[in-house]
């Protein structure tokens, strides 16, 4: 079969399909022929060598959706690497059913945005599985969502209206904060023109955030902390940044603040929490009020495009590689 094999880290403009063997299936796996697969921030750090776990050689890809062998069952699915390729096998416990009437584009748009968004609500106390009762009553909640316009930034935004709450989002462009207003931002803040810890406390008359979506590290982790309210949490899940997080222990002190950190490459062996987020979501694929946001699509042979677009900051919702 053809599949983008990574076989050198540190670069990713000379990746090409290539022919690999065959997917061979353990006992509790199956082989599903992919059709569509979602492209991740994660997927450009690994082929960077900038990811945990990371060993060459590796195929890429963490998402696919298309069709089991066997049973032709219409399915999307999950996995570490390996979804940039024409077949894979996979545990059956990490595929679902697509939902009805979704194309494979959109179905591998799903697994990783939106168990992600969904989980970050959970880890900070507002979802009703919270992993921990949520702090003080309040009248309304609030989240600020890093990247808004992206693959998990689109999703948080949908979930959030789901869940009642107030979203707050941010990204260099205006063009996509409106975009995203469509699906339901409340506010959204150009960071390239405004200090977006100065807007967050503007807009919420001073009082900040439950939840921070924070994937970029640096000094955007004590920044993102001071965006929050008493005994909010800040969800740590990525460092687009590439720096370290840095940590404003004062604030997290004084306002009772903590800081979470979340790894869906991990959860997604847990099959309770994954099982109760997906018996959450999958409702809300029915009923049409969660759509992954499909913002590209390319063929497989030009991956390392689709890499430059998301590195760029250029995406809007997600991009997906057809096979
Ligand atoms: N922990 C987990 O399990 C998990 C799961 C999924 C994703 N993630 C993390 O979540 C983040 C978003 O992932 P995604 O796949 O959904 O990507 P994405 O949001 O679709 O694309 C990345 C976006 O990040 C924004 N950005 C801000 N600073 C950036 C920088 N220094 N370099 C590049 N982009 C920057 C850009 O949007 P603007 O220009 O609009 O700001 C860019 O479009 C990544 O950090 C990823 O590693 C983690």
């Amino acid at each position: 079969m053809k599949a983008i094999l990574v076989e050198q880290l540190g670069k990713f403009e000379h990746l090409q399909p290539k022919e690999v063997p065959d997917p061979a299936p353990k006992s509790d796996q199956v082989i599903v022929r992919i059709e569509a697969a979602g492209v991740n921030f994660a997927d450009i750090s690994s082929a960077m060598g900038k990811y945990p776990g990371i060993k060459v050689p590796y195929i890429g890809g963490r998402e696919f959706a298309g069709t089991v062998e066997g049973t032709g069952e219409r399915v999307m699915g999950y996995t570490q690497t390996g979804a940039f390729a024409e077949k894979i096998a996979v545990p059956r416990a990490l595929v679902w059913p697509q939902p009805q009437g979704w194309t494979s584009v959109e179905s591998a748009a799903f697994p990783v945005n939106f168990f992600t968004a969904y989980l970050v609500y959970w880890k900070a106390g507002l979802t009703k599985d919270a992993w921990e009762p949520a702090a003080p009553s309040k009248s309304s909640r609030r989240a600020l969502i890093h990247a808004v316009a992206g693959g998990v930034g689109t999703a948080a935004v949908q979930v959030g209206r789901l869940l009642g709450i107030e979203t707050i989002g941010t990204s260099s462009s205006d063009e996509k904060l409106d975009q995203v207003k469509k699906l339901g931002l409340n506010h959204g803040i150009n960071y390239s023109r405004e200090d977006y810890q100065q807007r967050v406390m503007d807009l919420t008359n001073g009082e900040g955030v439950d939840c921070v979506f924070e994937m970029l590290g640096g000094e955007h982790t004590k920044r993102s902390t001071r965006c929050t309210r008493d005994f909010g949490r800040v969800i740590l899940y990525g460092t687009a940044t590439g720096e370290r997080p840095e940590f404003d222990t004062l604030t997290m002190y004084s306002k009772s603040v903590s800081v979470h950190g979340l790894w869906l490459s991990t959860l997604a062996g847990n099959r309770e929490v994954i099982g109760t987020a997906w018996k959450t979501l999958a409702p809300w694929t029915k009923s049409g009020e969660l759509k992954p946001q499909v913002g590209h699509v390319f063929p497989l042979a030009k991956v390392s495009e689709a890499f430059a677009l998301m590195l760029g900051r250029k995406n809007y919702g997600k991009i997906i590689l057809t096979v």
